[in-house]
């Protein structure tokens, strides 16, 4: 038997922390529950002292899960290790994660902390953490960057304080693979109570380099890998779960440990990431890319006709391509249309929302005749988008174009209620629509990220539209499907601009 490789998901607190990816409570319980069907060991579930929505959240996801930990982040203080115990008290199994930074930069210039203070912080969070919860993971923040004699006098004291897995961050992807898995391995070697705990690592992409230190570290002793779906988190982002339990799964002749993943959930959950954070995959990502099993050159092909492995070390349908098949049609009724929901992990809060969901599908179907999983899992988004924001709905739109004329767009919006009606020219159809819409809104946001993905193939597939805006420092992410991909391009202007507005009027509540 090999070892189990455990892997900890942080999409919901690291990757939460990319700039526009922030999540409602109910797309967070959402993520959470199609995390625990991919059988993630950990779930860290969000920072609960950063807000009380974040407390909420984390609450809301101890209740339901049942078979992956569920983990709070807290600072290395009472007050944050209090918020993620209280946050975790319905936990079927819960772990508080605490921490604090050990790097001469961090602990001189931002915690303005001799290194003792903050062995005698860490030590004290990590108490107190125990008397909340059995399971306690501790992190040296900017382990990368830290001095090695000051990290195994601090990762001693708080072994012995009670934490039961330690975590190695490398917070500002600064490492190389050789040295961040020699690190791992010398404080194994050099601090005598390492057995005592499970190592885990935590790296981050900004050299690109976050899978290959994160399984250089598992080549060094680590069972534990923190990762993210899709590779999301604070500026390049975390390493990737996907690739992480690919790597292992498939190059099972090279690492000495496995993980308990269910691979066939990649590609769902790396969807239903993207359509809620509004972060779109890049075609050549690997594992979760829309090009990342397509074989283009003719040698290419032939080979694989012939012979699949030839060209292809991994299945397209073992990470879930193509499980996607058609499942329901026009003349599918509303119980086919909710066990499938069920079968996808999709629980809506009541008959009503039920029914509303059950409304939007015919209307799809009336466009489109297949409608496949990817259909029902951003039509399940779409409704929540409009449940939660409100501030601005689109009630209808019309567009011309005519080769030779300026396209034009009519909108009708309501802002709060109120019927508004604007119209405007355009370089394009979008550009048109856009500056109707801003004519009503006047956010005066800097439009920063346009771009558009088709859901599932074919012309009549949904485009899935992500807009970014930008405005006072704060960035927010819109997302819209729709078959026709002007109309979805609208649906994500206005929900950015919603996103907009509930964070501005959080911070200031005269905006
Ligand atoms: O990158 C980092 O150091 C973190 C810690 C909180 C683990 O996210
Ligand atoms: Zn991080």
């Amino acid at each position: 038997m090999k070892q189990r490789l455990i892997i900890f998901d942080t999409t919901l607190r690291d990757g939460e922390q990319s700039p526009g990816a922030s999540m409602t409570r109910d797309e967070k319980m959402r993520i959470a529950r199609q995390l625990e069907r991919l059988r993630v060991d950990v779930i860290e579930a969000g920072f609960p002292a950063a807000s009380n929505g974040d407390f909420e959240a984390v609450k809301a996801i101890a209740g339901v899960i049942k078979d992956s930990i569920v983990c709070g982040l807290a600072r290395a203080n009472d007050h944050d290790v209090r918020r993620a115990g209280d946050a975790l008290r319905e936990a079927h199994a819960g772990r508080i994660h605490t921490f604090i930074a050990t790097s001469p930069i961090h602990m001189e210039r931002k915690l303005r902390l001799l290194p003792e203070q903050v062995i005698e912080q860490a030590v004290k969070a990590v108490k107190l953490a125990r008397s909340y919860r059995e399971d306690v993971e501790f992190s040296p923040e900017d382990a990368g960057r830290s001095e090695p004699d000051f990290l195994c006098r601090i990762l001693e004291q708080v072994i012995k304080a009670g934490a039961t897995t330690i975590n190695i961050p490398d917070t500002v992807g600064y490492t190389v693979p050789e040295q961040f898995g020699g690190l791992v391995r010398m404080l194994r070697e050099r601090i005598p109570n390492s057995d005592k705990v499970i190592w885990s690592v935590h790296c981050h992409n900004d050299l690109g380099l976050a899978v290959a230190n994160s399984l250089w570290a598992v080549m060094n002793g680590a069972r534990q890998v923190e990762c993210t779906v899709n590779g999301l988190g604070e500026r390049a982002g975390n390493a990737s779960l996907e690739e992480i339990v690919m790597a292992v799964r498939t190059r099972q002749d090279y690492f000495p440990c496995e993980t308990r993943i269910d691979a066939t959930q990649i590609v769902p959950i790396s969807k239903l990431v993207s359509g809620i954070t509004g972060f779109p995959v890049q075609p050549n990502k690997a594992i979760v890319g829309a090009n990342a099993f397509a074989h283009e050159s003719g040698i290419h092909q032939d080979g694989v006709i012939k012979s699949r492995e030839t060209y292809e070390i991994m299945r397209a349908e073992d990470v879930g391509w193509g499980a996607n098949k058609l499942v329901l049609g026009k003349l599918s009724g509303r119980n086919a249309f909710k066990q499938r929901l069920k079968e996808l992990g999709i629980e809506l809060d009541s008959e009503e929302a039920l029914n509303a969901a059950f409304a939007r599908f015919k209307d799809l179907a009336d466009k489109k005749s297949e409608i496949f999983d990817e259909d029902l899992q951003m039509l399940v988004t779409e409704e929540a988008i409009e449940h939660d924001q409100e501030h601005f709905k689109l009630l209808s739109m019309m567009t011309h174009s005519e080769t030779g004329e300026t396209p034009t767009a009519k909108v009708v919006v309501a802002e709060d209620g109120a019927e508004r009606r604007a119209e405007a020219g355009g370089s394009g159809m979008v550009d048109a629509t856009f500056k109707a819409i801003e004519t009503i809104a006047s956010s005066g946001a800097e439009l920063t990220l346009y771009s558009v993905n088709a859901v599932t193939s074919g012309t009549d597939s949904q485009g899935e539209v992500t807009v970014r805006l930008r405005k006072s420092g704060r960035i927010v992410n819109g997302a819209g499907a729709d078959t026709d991909i002007v109309v979805a391009s609208a649906k994500a202007y206005i929900n950015a601009l919603n996103k907009l507005h509930s964070k501005l009027e959080r911070l200031n509540p005269q905006v």
